[in-house]
């Protein structure tokens, strides 16, 4: 959450800056500011709403700096407004500074500021940091900049990436952070700071990337790392290599609907070069078949869709590696006192692995001793190297706030450990492994077929454009991909939908239903069809108006259902890979018709850093 970018060097930086955060404003958009210094003072321009609104405003001056700071935000600590937009200043403005993170220790700090004549023009947490840097640069010593920010950070309990402008030392940025991701780059016309790599892309493919508690100075011509104890160090070049369209909308009207026809790429490469002479292997876990086999218990752990994606997953690692799986929400998790054993394996799932939450739960079941795997979609990001092993789900850049390639990235990935770990316990075949991986890849084709028909779910989202309300069943997987379903339509539409198992509509949603009242059931043929027609009865005798996913061929729902969308058929164990597609469709088209932006939903971010 939250947006950071700095340049300094021979290009004007206040494009630098409005690129960059276009390109990070999906992290947060509902203020964006810039602070650039020119001729030895710091000119600060925020704006309420997007980087659009900041770049009109900006569209009216000359500025002609080569050095600045911008941010986009999500709000935290106080409203969205002009007067909380980053950069925040200090009481002489010669401190500009641009955040990203919470700083929970904030209230006590402001209070001491305040005591010692500070005065606060914004209700944000980020604030404290731009006095107390203030402060530190006012101590007879001279401090240098950096070693301000270092002295200002040493009080801060939470989590940061910071960027920092002072008048004094023109043209270097200070950049440092802690729990909250901070890369930076150079080319050949000066040095880059972002709080994600993709505002550096179209800069540089090799990036650093600080890990907590060191310290970054740019200068035009050059890039120095430090250390806590402000020791230079060299921080290793990782290199990018995403396409550059993956920040683009390639055609599309919406980064969505672009992501969305990317999955049969994303189910692809997922599985590219795992299944080698007959045996599934994933070299990435660093785990032998051995310490595999041992596995006795399995938590999965993760947020919003990623946690769906678990939900899908257990019951494809009980069922085919007859482990013990637990399915968890993060933040929960990490309160519990779970029961971890050597022998327990926990997967912490997370598309932009950076969620507070689900880090704070990995880091506390490492701490627990168990082993513990990360799957994203972010190279480099703390699940990944934070975790013993990681199964990255190459979706590339997701950008639209609700995921839709990064689940089908995670369930595909999932499902590929759920036979690793079958094949470890040898629960399963080498001939059925080989027969359920290859019906995986055939995934990819079947979601193309889905995808060529999209305008299959348009007289659906007319039927439930109008709805207040709306409830998503399904039984078994179907339960699982209903809750997934009912997530991306309330993300992105502001439609209140709920799911359900559909057995459990009796004991209480039945109560929601009459006349014109949208049901969505996942009804696709499965072992449990029957007793999800049932359901459907049930809804129907009470005026639902159904809207079935259903397989291909299947004309006997027809006289269940007001609407049928039909996919591919597929065994029951992957059809949460075929039956989430047409449901993101859906979501988009019913929120396209409620004129909202699919893309950037209000008061939601793409990675939620904060507790
Ligand atoms: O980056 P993560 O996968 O850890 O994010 C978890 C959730 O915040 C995320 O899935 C959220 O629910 C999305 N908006 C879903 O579309």
């Amino acid at each position: 959450m939250c947006g950071i970018v700095g340049y300094t060097g021979s290009r004007q930086a206040q494009e630098i800056l409005l690129q960059g955060l276009a390109r990070l404003e999906y992290r947060g958009y509902d203020s964006a500011g810039v602070a650039l210094e020119q001729a030895g003072s710091i000119e600060v321009v925020c704006r309420k709403g997007k980087v659009e609104a900041l770049a009109h405003t900006l569209s009216h001056f000359d500025f002609q700096s080569h050095c600045g700071i911008g941010h986009t935000r999500w709000a935290t600590h106080g409203r969205p407004s002009e007067a909380n937009a980053h950069p925040h200043t200090s009481c002489a403005g010669d401190v500009a500074v641009v955040h990203n993170g919470i700083i929970e220790n904030f209230a006590e700090l402001k209070e001491g500021l305040i005591a010692r004549g500070h005065q606060f023009r914004s209700e944000t947490d980020t604030e404290v940091i731009a006095h107390l840097v203030e402060e530190a640069l006012e101590d007879p010593s001279q401090p240098t900049l950096l070693q301000a920010v270092a002295q200002a950070t040493e009080v801060l309990i939470g989590s940061f990436g910071l960027a920092v402008l002072w008048d004094q030392e023109p043209g270097t940025v200070v950049a440092c952070r802690r729990d909250s991701p901070i890369v930076v780059g150079r080319d050949e016309t000066g040095s880059y700071v972002a709080s994600d790599i993709i505002a550096l892309i179209e800069a540089t493919r090799d990036v650093m990337i600080l890990e907590d508690n060191q310290f970054a100075v740019l200068t035009p011509d050059s890039l120095q790392c430090y250390n806590q104890d402000l020791e230079p160090i060299s921080v290793p070049l990782t290199t990018i290599d995403w396409a550059i369209d993956g920040a683009e909308k390639g055609g599309y009207p919406d980064f969505m609907l672009k992501e969305i026809h990317e999955q049969p790429r994303v189910i692809r490469d997922t599985l590219a070069g795992r299944l080698i002479n007959g045996a599934l292997t994933i070299d990435e876990l660093e785990m032998t078949p051995e310490a595999l086999n041992l596995v006795d218990r399995v938590y999965l752990i993760a947020c919003g869709t990623s946690y769906h994606a678990a939900l899908i997953a257990k019951n494809l690692i009980e069922a085919w590696a007859r482990i013990p799986c637990e399915v968890e929400v993060a933040s929960e998790f990490r309160y519990r006192d779970p029961i971890i054993t050597p022998t327990t394996l926990v997967v912490a799932i997370s598309q932009s692995g950076e969620t507070a939450d689900t880090l704070a739960a990995l880091r506390d079941a490492r701490v627990k001793g168990a082993h513990v795997f990360g799957i994203t979609n972010v190279v480099g990001s703390p699940v990944a190297r934070e975790s013993d092993g990681v199964i990255y789900t190459k979706a590339n850049k997701e950008i639209a706030v609700a995921s839709t390639k990064s689940f089908l990235g995670q369930v595909v990935s999932l499902t590929l450990l759920a036979l690793l770990l079958a094949q470890s316990k040898g629960t399963l075949t080498s001939g059925q492994i080989r027969l359920l991986f290859k019906e995986l890849v055939d995934t990819a084709e079947q979601v193309e077929t889905i995808l060529s028909r999209e305008a299959q779910v348009e007289p659906a989202a007319r039927a439930c454009k109008d709805a207040t309300s709306a409830l998503f069943i399904g039984r078994g997987m179907g339960a699982a991909i209903s809750q997934e379903g009912a997530l991306k339509l309330k993300e992105i539409s502001y439609l209140h939908a709920e799911a359900y198992a559909a057995g459990e509509m009796k004991h209480g949603p039945i109560a929601l239903i009459d006349e014109g009242f949208p049901v969505i059931a996942i009804a696709t043929k499965s072992p449990v069809y029957e007793k999800v027609l049932s359901n459907l009865q049930e809804a129907k005798a009470r005026g639902a108006l159904i809207v079935a996913i259903a397989t291909e061929g299947d004309e006997e729902i027809a006289s269940y259902a007001d609407q049928v969308i039909y996919i591919p058929k597929v065994r029951d164990a992957l059809s949460p890979i075929t039956a989430s597609v047409p449901l993101q469709l859906l979501a988009r088209a019913v929120a396209l018709q409620r004129g909202c932006d699919v893309d950037q939903p209000r008061n939601l971010a793409k990675s939620v850093t904060v507790e």
